[in-house]
């Protein structure tokens, strides 16, 4: 199975990587190749983003919500008969995942919703004080253990919500902006690098979510799940 990860940022290069380090065969695909150290210590390779989406099976996006649907349009052909697993979010909404934009620009594609709430650091350490974090996902059920394969090699627990579920998901990111919000409520240091790491920097706008679309329990276990390695409990 060959993976495309179409972006090097803080989620791509962490999830890319985790793939990369569980064995998987995974090319970054990036606007500047060359200059890219974004594979690390694994054996993944990186490659313009044409060069990464032909011959993938799975294309992961994590790359800028708003970047997503030129994305598609320039690489239809390539992204044809692929599984597309998107992770990116499209701020400032109301609609955050790009279900729609992918059956319209790429029909022949397949489309899950994976990676999309939960912060790049629990990609990049998902367990806390022995507490493994969950991720919600939505997936054909034909490539429901491919998505779970993929959460695995992260580290993260896979929760399956359905096919075609995706728009069930898009809530559960104000879920996590919420728990940002108590985190800063209560001065915990590193908090708002996380908020900034998720391009929110408005404290009004993280106001302005609706807090109450989740029980106080998850909400709770997400507080711990974000809490950066290190941070006071
Ligand atoms: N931050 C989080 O915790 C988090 C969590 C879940 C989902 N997401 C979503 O995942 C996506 C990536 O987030 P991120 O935090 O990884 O962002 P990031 O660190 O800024 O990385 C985005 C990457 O996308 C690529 N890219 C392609 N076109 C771009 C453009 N016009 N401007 C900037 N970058 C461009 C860049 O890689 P090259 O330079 O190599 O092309 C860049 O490194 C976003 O859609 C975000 O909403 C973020």
């Amino acid at each position: 199975m060959q993976i495309a990860v179409i972006g090097t940022g803080n989620v791509g290069g962490n999830l890319g990587r985790a793939f990369a380090r569980a064995g998987l065969h995974v090319v970054f695909g990036s606007r500047d190749p060359g200059g890219s150290t974004v594979a690390g210590d694994t054996t993944a390779k990186v490659a313009t983003v044409a060069d990464a989406v032909t011959g993938a099976d799975v294309v992961v996006l994590a790359q800028p919500g708003g970047e997503v649907s030129d994305f598609l349009r320039t690489h239809a052909a390539a992204l044809d008969g692929t599984l597309v697993i998107d992770a990116a979010n499209r701020f400032p909404g109301p609609v955050l995942h790009s279900a729609a934009e992918v059956a319209e620009l790429v029909p022949g594609a397949r489309y899950a919703r994976a990676f999309s709430t939960q912060a790049w650091e629990t990609f990049r350490a998902p367990t806390w004080d022995g507490v493994q974090g969950d991720l919600f996902f939505a997936a054909p059920d034909t490539d429901r253990s491919t998505v779970e394969q993929l959460i695995n090699a992260v580290g993260l627990r896979p929760q399956y919500v359905g096919a075609g579920e995706q728009t069930m998901l898009d809530p559960l990111l104000f879920v996590l902006f919420s728990a940002f919000e108590r985190l800063i409520t209560e001065n915990i240091a590193g908090s708002r690098s996380i908020l900034s790491s998720l391009g929110v920097h408005d404290g009004d706008q993280l106001r302005n979510t609706p807090s109450n679309l989740a029980p106080r329990r998850s909400i709770d276990r997400r507080d711990r799940s974000l809490r950066a390695p290190g941070e006071p409990g």
